[in-house]
């Protein structure tokens, strides 16, 4: 059996009980580096005990129950909601915090304009006053995970060392979490080392809290080194490190340096990965970026319409696609998850029926409503709300409450649950070869301006559509909501270098891809979002995104109609396929018109983003917004 030392490093720390002085790794850890890194932690942040997760169920059971014991989770009701439990999050800890995330790359100018960056030497060191002794009082989960099915080409390991139980059985869900990992790793194959900490040490005797989590926080990238350190909360992207700080902030950089490194290069997007099968049984696979709660989840569980008998859509991922190129020149793309972190608010049995069924057994709730019958509720759940709820802060709520604006869940609360509870999860979901990319659609919420779907005339443009997208922000992170701001490729807070290089990456991938007689994806920008002078949707949006969608596959196999315009190819109001939907050509005109006053602003705001990121923008862009900019005048 492999074990080690680990040697309190603080006065203080030599307190009998409250310092972990030894790392017993079991048998089956044979990572030398690795068990050494785990007591080099433990030194640091002086855990009362260490405990290696193997994944198995009665870890996460006994996870559970003791959460339960410690007011962390409540059990819902075992007839309505079976084997599930609520969390209510401490209300200063409910979102993503972008402006407390940081990409601390050995320069300013790799972590680019766009990314928050601290010298690394410098952040190490504020780290290690905040880490040191962190963990006192709390048990040190080390948790093994895989991002992508075990084993996959396409696959990389990552191990988080967290305090947080809330974290182990929610990594449990969301990756492939557990002991089989350790076979994978063997004793020398590399990792992605995460440390998180809510930071909320407890003192000798002290009671803890149901949410501990701590008023600074810090969630910190060293892309080089690739480690993640975070730092004071225990929500979602901020804690469950698997997610966006390494399947997006760290693989973009690993994509990346693939390429410059003479590897093929690859891309780790925040993407959803649907596959979508005609009445003919003909298949394609579309990979589709839209903001945080801009509706990914709900298409990529999307449930054809009347008027689309015979049409199948199933899921591969939800939220995040690594994409390589394989030896023919397609690109392969897999889920790096393995579960849902989804929005609840808006989530119904109309809006999104596959997800509904998904919840009803086995789910993690954060920050919902919980029912008198031991059920849980959020806005958009149910046309009429229950007479009486307790809201996500632990108080009494009435529809009175709802009507002064009041909210029982918050608008960024979530479930958590396997993918395998889908009933749309496509068959090859977990196929270590990952599905073909026939397609990237692009989407922000825009109230005005950017028509319901235009495609790219070629990947330069389609490159120049995704790097240009606005949108308005929402609830999934910090700060405020509502106002549009430039989100290129979605990936605005998940981009780990400088975005200029970044669609450098694109481009030249595309490059390569194409030098080698490959035929790329077609790229497509879709709005499901316009308004009228109401402020409510035109689109019905929803399972109707199914028409636009199947307008994006007749296109890839040559077949579907349209009419190019300024910024590409649209569909004409008869284009689409109607039945089973009353839209009229005067609704199509209201979502699909291009106001020219509208779009030279537009473009204004194009050349702000420009601007700002010059030093490293490709100049390809710069062309076509020149070309696009003088076709608008004409
Ligand atoms: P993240 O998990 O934060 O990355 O979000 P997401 O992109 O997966 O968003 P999700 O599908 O969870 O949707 C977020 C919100 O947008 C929910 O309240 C949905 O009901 C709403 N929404 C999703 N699709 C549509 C649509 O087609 N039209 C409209 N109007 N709203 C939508
Ligand atoms: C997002 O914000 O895009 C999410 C939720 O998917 S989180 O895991 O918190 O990043
Ligand atoms: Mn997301």
């Amino acid at each position: 059996m492999t074990s080690t030392s680990a040697v309190a490093d603080t006065a203080d720390s030599q307190t009998p009980g409250w310092t972990a002085t030894s790392v017993a790794a079991p048998a089956h850890v044979r990572h030398r580096g690795l068990v050494e890194w785990v007591a080099s932690i433990a030194a640091h942040t002086e855990p009362a005990r260490v405990v290696w997760c193997d994944g198995s169920d009665e870890e996460y059971a006994r996870l559970c129950d003791q959460m339960v014991a410690a007011g962390t989770l409540r059990r819902l009701s075992p007839v309505l909601r079976p084997r599930s439990f609520l969390a209510w999050s401490d209300p200063s800890d409910v979102a993503r915090v972008e402006d407390r995330t940081f990409i601390c790359s050995a320069t300013r100018e790799a972590a680019g304009p766009t990314n928050h960056w601290v010298d690394p030497a410098e952040m190490r060191a504020t780290l290690s006053g905040l880490f040191r002794g962190a963990m006192r009082g709390r048990t040190l989960y080390v948790v093994p995970f895989s991002m992508g099915p075990l084993g996959s080409p396409i696959a990389h390991i990552g191990i988080e060392l967290t305090d947080s139980p809330y974290v182990v059985v929610s990594m449990r869900t969301m990756t492939r979490m557990g002991r089989r990992v350790y076979d994978i790793l063997g004793d020398a194959g590399e990792y992605v080392p995460c440390v998180h900490t809510v930071g909320a040490p407890l003192a000798a005797g002290q009671a803890d809290v149901p949410w501990p989590c701590n008023p600074t926080k810090y969630i910190v990238h060293y892309p080089e080194t690739r480690e993640i350190w975070s730092y004071g909360s225990g929500y979602g992207g901020n804690a469950l490190l698997g997610k966006k700080c390494f399947a997006l902030r760290i693989a973009s950089t690993m994509g990346r340096q693939d390429l410059e490194a003479g590897g093929a290069g690859w891309l780790a997007e925040h993407m959803l990965i649907l596959g979508v099968t005609s009445p003919e049984g003909r298949k394609h696979h579309v990979a589709a970026a839209f903001p945080s709660a801009c509706g990914k989840t709900n298409f990529a569980m999307l449930i054809p319409p009347s008027g689309f008998e015979g049409w199948k859509v199933t899921t591969i991922g939800d939220d995040i696609a690594w994409i390589k190129p394989a030896a023919d020149g397609s690109l392969r793309a897999i889920n790096p998850e393995a579960g849902y972190f989804g929005v609840a608010p808006g989530t119904n049995v109309r809006t999104n029926p596959n997800c509904m069924a998904s919840l009803r057994e086995n789910v993690i709730f954060t920050n919902v409503a919980l029912t008198d019958e031991g059920d849980v509720w959020w806005e958009g759940m149910t046309d009429t709300p229950p007479a009486h709820l307790i809201d996500w802060q632990g108080k009494d709520w009435t529809p009175a409450d709802g009507k002064a604006g009041r909210k029982a869940a918050h608008p960024n609360a979530r479930f958590t649950v396997a993918a395998t509870q889908n009933p749309a999860i496509d068959p090859a979901w977990d196929s270590v070869e990952g599905v073909r990319i026939d397609a990237f659609i692009f989407g922000g919420r825009r109230s005005s301006t950017v028509p319901l779907v235009t495609e790219a005339r070629n990947w330069v443009e389609g490159v120049y559509m995704a790097a240009t997208m606005g949108s308005e922000t929402t609830a999934a992170a910090a700060g405020q909501q509502g106002v549009v701001r430039r989100d290129p490729f979605a990936m605005l807070p998940f981009c780990g270098y400088n975005m200029a290089e970044y669609f450098s990456h694109w481009l030249e991938m595309g490059r390569r891809l194409q030098a080698q007689g490959a035929t790329l994806p077609r790229i497509y920008c879709v709005n499901w979002f316009r308004t009228d002078e109401n402020g409510r949707f035109v689109w019905p949006g929803f399972g109707e995104n199914m028409r636009v969608l199947q307008w994006i596959v007749d296109r890839n196999q040559g077949r579907g109609q349209g009419a190019e315009h300024v910024f590409g190819i649209s569909p004409r109001y008869t284009d689409l396929h109607w039945e089973g939907l009353d839209f009229s050509p005067e609704r199509f005109e209201r979502i699909t018109s291009i106001d020219r006053a509208a779009w030279r602003e537009e473009f204004r705001l194009h050349t702000e983003l420009f601007d700002m990121l010059a030093q490293r923008l490709p100049a390809e862009l710069l062309e076509v917004k020149a070309r696009l900019e003088h076709q608008l005048a004409a």
